[in-house]
């Protein structure tokens, strides 16, 4: 039996200037049938984007949110998002978008979404729970940036990218507890548990699909690998 692919979709690869980006969910959609053609399989969590903030915010702008119902919100979006995703891939997806991890999945089916489940971590989390469930040994993250730095590179010019940064590493860059809308190449919590079931974790700029074949095909691309 070939193994899953376990990728995640970050949301906020899923839209451009506050509208869904058409041409990438149109090359993703080419990219995913060729290969699923070529006889992968594929696991693709899908995140919440420009969605998940939108409802955040807005919500919080009328009255006080507590962290868990922004976490509600951002789940709804992951899950609403996935169900776009499923739907421009009806011909191969399964019906049903995974959000509980423990319940049984019927056959083998070729692609399989999956979205948020509960509170208190990111997709990133679902991606590792899934690789698990799956028995994978890698997850492919597409981000909306191409490369773990040691700084912030939107606030310093000289951000450092790492090409490779163990998990021991990658936990010192990073906050040790989640936040609601915490945006980071991968998750403090998913981090953990990645590390504990001895994941690699591949991050790639999801817009680049030539990177993207490249991390999935387990060649040199451009990028992060977080390993154990
Ligand atoms: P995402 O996984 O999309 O996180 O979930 P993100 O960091 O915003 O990533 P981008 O922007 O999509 O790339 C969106 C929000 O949904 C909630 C969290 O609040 C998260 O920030 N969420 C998601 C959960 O609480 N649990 C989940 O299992 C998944």
């Amino acid at each position: 039996m070939k193994e899953y692919k376990i990728l995640g979709l970050g949301g906020s690869l899923l839209f451009l200037n506050g509208e869904f980006d058409i041409d990438f969910l149109k090359k993703f959609r080419k990219f995913i049938l060729k290969e699923i053609k070529k006889g992968k399989k594929f696991v693709i969590v899908v995140g919440g984007g420009f969605t998940a903030r939108f409802y955040q915010m807005s919500a919080s702008k009328i009255t006080k949110v507590v962290d868990e119902d922004k976490d509600w919100l951002g789940i709804h979006a992951t899950r609403l998002n996935a169900h776009l995703l499923r739907t421009i891939f009806r011909e191969v997806a399964y019906p049903v978008i995974i959000e509980n991890i423990r319940k049984k999945i019927k056959g083998e089916p070729k692609l399989i979404f999956g979205a948020g489940t509960r509170p208190g971590w990111s997709t990133d989390y679902v991606c590792a729970l899934l690789a698990k469930k799956f028995k994978a040994k890698e997850i492919v993250s597409l981000t909306n940036i191409a490369y773990v730095y040691d700084k912030d590179p939107k606030k310093f010019k000289d951000a450092k990218p790492f090409k490779k940064i163990s998990f021991k590493e990658y936990k010192k860059l990073i906050p040790s507890q989640w936040k609601p809308g915490l945006s980071l190449p991968f998750d403090p919590v998913a981090t953990k548990l990645a590390e504990r079931l001895k994941l690699v974790v591949k991050i790639v700029f999801g817009k680049n699909l030539k990177e993207v074949k490249k991390a999935i095909e387990g060649k040199k691309f451009e990028g992060s690998i977080i390993y154990p």
